[in-house]
This record gives structure tokens, C-alpha cells and sequence, in this order.
């Protein structure tokens, strides 16, 4: 049984001008399995926030259907929603309190005692940092205290919106080592992002979707290896080198990178392609599969991809 599983799940906005509406969300299908690490991808306005909020129960969809644990029903819904802990949720903390005392009011409100606070906040890594007022923590912080009370009650599906948006690199990693452990205690998580590679490092599972419309879902390896990457070296000029692996049947393209040739294969048959430039007199020193990313796979399968997932 999934976790989640949508069935052309749709939300169009009414209003505006035209009064046509905002079609944020448009039949989006996709299943979220136990112990998944999903992330659910796209530019900023394509529809992450929405499709999450309908999946918590705060935003009505105009179309489609979705279960949470098999449910669908109201009263399901309503009992599978008390096993998901979610950021959307997030607690307005209270700036003059310190993050222990913050977090113990989130627990006293969901029935949770002192031990939790302490193993959350340490799962978190704000252990040594709790005496901090909120007031007076890094956004970093802030984020790692909202993550950790999203876990106090140790909830099976755990859904997060953005959870690096706007940290830097090292917030970002903290983030993305608090999940991964998340994910070794076996729960499931389905995370939105807009960042590429937030999603490359921390998922095994993604959905893409742009402007509302799923665009491709699968395991990320699954995604990045549809097109095998060989990169090649060999005496001599580069380009005489792309030239003859342009030659190669299985290849769909071949082009200089510094001093190697980046081929791409339509089968993973690398010795086929050994021989082959080796019938043409070059000698390859160095032959080896690259794995693609899933930035290059995602420009690959939609054509797209200026601007988006930028590095921050
Ligand atoms: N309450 C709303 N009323 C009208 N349009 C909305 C509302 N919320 C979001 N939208 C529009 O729906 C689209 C998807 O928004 P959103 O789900 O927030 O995307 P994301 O989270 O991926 O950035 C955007 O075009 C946004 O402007
Ligand atoms: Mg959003």
C-alpha cells in the first residue's frame, strides 16, 4: 500500500482577472512508497506548495483524488493525517523563548514528554544550542528547530516544503544529513524543492513538474542512467577522437570536454565502443562511464531547464 498516491490530483485557483482562474496543480499521479525519500521538483510557481496543502487538508482540489495510507475518505483522511508530521504545520515559535522551551510546547500540545524534546533536539543537532532564544537564532537553526518539532510526534510520513530554501551550503548539508537519518529510522519522506541538486543528494525518488503537469517520475538512478555518458581519452587531437565516436552505430552524440570526449550511448556497451574506435587506429587511455546528472537527464527529458535549480 502507498504512503501516498494521487490519481490526477487537480487544482485550479478561481479568481482573476478573466476569472479563467490559476491552474496550479493539473492532474498530477504519482505514488509515494513506505521508506521513499520522494522529492517532489519544479521551479518556484509550478505548483509544489499547492499540491502539498491539498495533501494536508488546508486546500481543496477542484479534480482528481488522492489517498494518504489507502484512505480517502474524510474520516481516513483525518486518522492518516495524525501519522504525518509537516513544515506546513510549523508552529509559530515564540522569539522570546529558547528552543527547548519552544520545542516543549509543541510536545505538551501533542502529548509528548521531556525525553522526545531532548532526542529530538539532538537528532537536530541543537543539543548544545537549546538555551538559544529563537529570536536570537540563525535561520539555519530556525529551520533545524522547525524540522525537529515536524518529528516530535515521531510521525511515519514526514512532508516538507523547501526545507533548504534559503540556507547556504552548510545549512543546506545540515538539512540534508538530518534527512538522510530520517531515512535510515525507516520513515518516508516526501520533500518539494526547486533546487536540482538538493533533490539529486537527498532523494531516492522524484517527481518533476512544471507549470503544474508532472513531467517525469521515477528512482533518480533510474533517471540518470537512461542515457549511458562514457567519457573517453587518447593520444592526439580531442576532436579527431569525437569525430570517429560520432562514427560509433550506438552513439547519439559525442563532444569535447578539456581533454576527453564525453560520448553518449544508446546501450551500455562500452567495449563495443572500444573496439570500434580501436578498428580506427585510436588507442583510448582511459574509458570509463560517467554517471549523468540529474540536472543534464532533467534538461535532457523536458528540453528545458534555463534557469532553474539554480545553486544557491
Ligand atoms: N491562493 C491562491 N490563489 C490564486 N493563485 C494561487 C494561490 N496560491 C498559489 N497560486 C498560484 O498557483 C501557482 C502554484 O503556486 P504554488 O503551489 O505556491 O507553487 P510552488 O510552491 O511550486 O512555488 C502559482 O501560479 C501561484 O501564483
Ligand atoms: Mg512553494
Amino acid at each position: 500500500m502507498p504512503v501516498i498516491e494521487t490519481d490526477a490530483l487537480t487544482k485550479r485557483y478561481s479568481g482573476g482577472i478573466g476569472g479563467s482562474g490559476t491552474l496550479a496543480v493539473d492532474q498530477i499521479s504519482f505514488r509515494v512508497e513506505r521508506g521513499q525519500v520522494f522529492g517532489f521538483l519544479g521551479p518556484n510557481g509550478c505548483g509544489k506548495t499547492t499540491t502539498i496543502g491539498m495533501l494536508l487538508g488546508i486546500i481543496s482540489p477542484t479534480g482528481g483524488s488522492f489517498r494518504l495510507f489507502g484512505g480517502s475518505g474524510p474520516a481516513e483522511l483525518h486518522a492518516a493525517r495524525q501519522r504525518i508530521g509537516a513544515t506546513l504545520e510549523y508552529p509559530n515559535f515564540y522569539p522570546y523563548l529558547n528552543c527547548r522551551d519552544n520545542l516543549h510546547l509543541v510536545a505538551r500540545v501533542r502529548g509528548r514528554g521531556e525525553d522526545q524534546v531532548q532526542e529530538t533536539l539532538g537528532m537536530v543537532g541543537l543539543a548544545d544550542r537549546q538555551k538559544t532564544k529563537f529570536k536570537a537564532c540563525s535561520l539555519g537553526m530556525k529551520q533545524r528547530l522547525a524540522l525537529a518539532a515536524t518529528m516530535l510526534g515521531d510521525p511515519e510520513l514526514i512532508i516538507l516544503d523547501e526545507p533548504a530554501n534559503g540556507l547556504d551550503p552548510a545549512g543546506q548539508r545540515e538539512i540534508r544529513e538530518i534527512i538522510g537519518e530520517l531515512a535510515r529510522r525507516g520513515k518516508t519522506i516526501f520533500l518539494s524543492s526547486h533546487l536540482l541538486h538538493e533533490v539529486e543528494r537527498t532523494c531516492t525518488h522524484v517527481a518533476i513538474v512544471e507549470s503544474g503537469r508532472l513531467v517525469t517520475l521515477g528512482g533518480v538512478d533510474e533517471i540518470t542512467s537512461q542515457r549511458i555518458v562514457v567519457s573517453v581519452r587518447a593520444e592526439g587531437e580531442p576532436s579527431a577522437l569525437r569525430d570517429a565516436a560520432r562514427e560509433f552505430p550506438d552513439a547519439s552524440g559525442a563532444e569535447v570536454d578539456g581533454d576527453r570526449v564525453l560520448v553518449t550511448l544508446e546501450h551500455d556497451d562500452i567495449a563495443a565502443l572500444n573496439r570500434f574506435l580501436f578498428e580506427r587506429g585510436i588507442y583510448a587511455s582511459h574509458l570509463a562511464r560517467e554517471r549523468q546528472s540529474l540536472e543534464e537527464a532533467f534538461m535532457d527529458l523536458t528540453g528545458a531547464g534555463e534557469g532553474f535549480g539554480a545553486v544557491h
